[in-house]
């Protein structure tokens, strides 16, 4: 019943700010107020209201009642002149809330990870997702006949530029802009020529770092990483760096963390190799440098128990605002 009165006022509402003359307000009333009329009707069905709620089902068809009756007064008073009466607006109610919008999981994902490494002083810069084939694989030591290329290679456009398969073309990017020092993170989306399913996507995101000075080492790049891990999956977490190979990395490591019983790979990293710090003009022998890169989606999907990576881009309001 207290609903039905709510969609009734809901509905005088919408009716009331409409009349714009006399005989518009009496249609109104006889709609309302009259034997037949929307609200008579209400009254009629209080005999039926359990007793314990009779009292308070009665005030509240009273309060509207008397509302509708001042309304319709008040349109008398004024008539014949057109527009909305004082009566007919009740400021008093409370306003129509916008529909407000929450930051998706990639996003805030993004933004915590970028949050740690900017406190630890890396800066945040983006890179174009068209690059050249130059920035995207010759720079980063991927010669044109390297086994890699097959990977990554895809989505050409008819210039001869391509969808990034990596982030990392944006450290080529940011040292042949600047000098060393350098401290920077690059977040954004790549492209691949993966069949979806539920563990891989054509796009995704990742994050890159490149650190550049005359004496960063191996045990610079262990320390960051450490840190960086156990701030985001908690500081008793248990951090492992294999061997492994990266073109653009001597040496080169997965970094993988402990998860239940086994062992999960977060990402790549290793120290700049000379050649990539060569096709920027950078003097190999006094430089030395770090970088890493891990993938987003697979991050937020570890931390909340997703099971299916095109959760992330179907836009369903019931996966998103569960991280609202
Ligand atoms: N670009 C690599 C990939 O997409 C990830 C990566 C590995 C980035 C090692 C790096 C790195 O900067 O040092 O698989």
């Amino acid at each position: 019943m207290k609903d039905k009165i709510r969609q009734l006022e809901e509905e005088a509402r919408a009716d009331l700010v409409r009349i714009d003359s006399a005989d518009a307000a009496d249609v109104f009333r006889v709609a309302y107020l009259g034997k037949k009329g929307k609200l008579t009707e209400l009254f009629k069905r209080l005999g039926a209201v359990p007793a314990d709620e009779k009292k308070a089902v009665g005030a509240e068809l009273n309060r509207v009642k008397q509302w509708l009756e001042s309304a319709v007064e008040g349109f008398r008073q004024k008539a014949p002149n057109k527009g909305v009466p004082d009566a007919a607006f009740d400021e008093t109610l409370p306003g129509i809330r916008p529909p407000q919008g929450s930051i998706h999981l990639l996003q805030q994902t993004i933004r915590e990870i970028s949050g740690i490494f900017n406190r630890m002083g890396f800066e945040t810069v983006e890179g174009p997702e068209i690059e050249t084939e130059f920035h995207n694989f010759t720079a980063l030591n991927i010669p044109l006949n390297h086994p890699s290329r097959d990977a990554f290679d895809t989505f050409y456009t008819t210039h001869g530029q391509l969808l990034r398969s990596q982030t990392s073309p944006v450290q080529i990017r940011v040292m042949k802009e600047r000098r060393p020092p350098l401290k920077i993170i690059a977040p954004g989306r790549v492209y691949r020529p993966d069949t979806v399913d539920a563990s891989h996507s054509f796009m995704f995101h990742q994050i890159e770092g490149l650190m550049v000075d005359d004496r960063v080492t191996f045990s610079d790049l262990k320390g960051i990483l450490h840190l960086f891990l156990r701030e985001l999956f908690g500081s008793s977490t248990r951090i492992r760096f294999r061997p492994h190979f990266f073109p653009f990395t001597e040496p080169s490591v997965e970094v993988d963390i402990q998860w239940g019983k086994g062992w999960l790979e977060i990402l790549g990293a290793g120290n700049v190799d000379p050649h990539v710090f060569e096709e920027v003009g950078y003097d190999a022998s006094v430089v030395r440098g770090l970088a890493f890169g891990l993938g987003v989606e697979r991050i937020a999907m570890l931390r909340h128990g997703i099971n299916d990576i095109r959760h992330f881009y179907e836009n369903d309001l019931r996966f998103l605002r569960q991280f609202a």
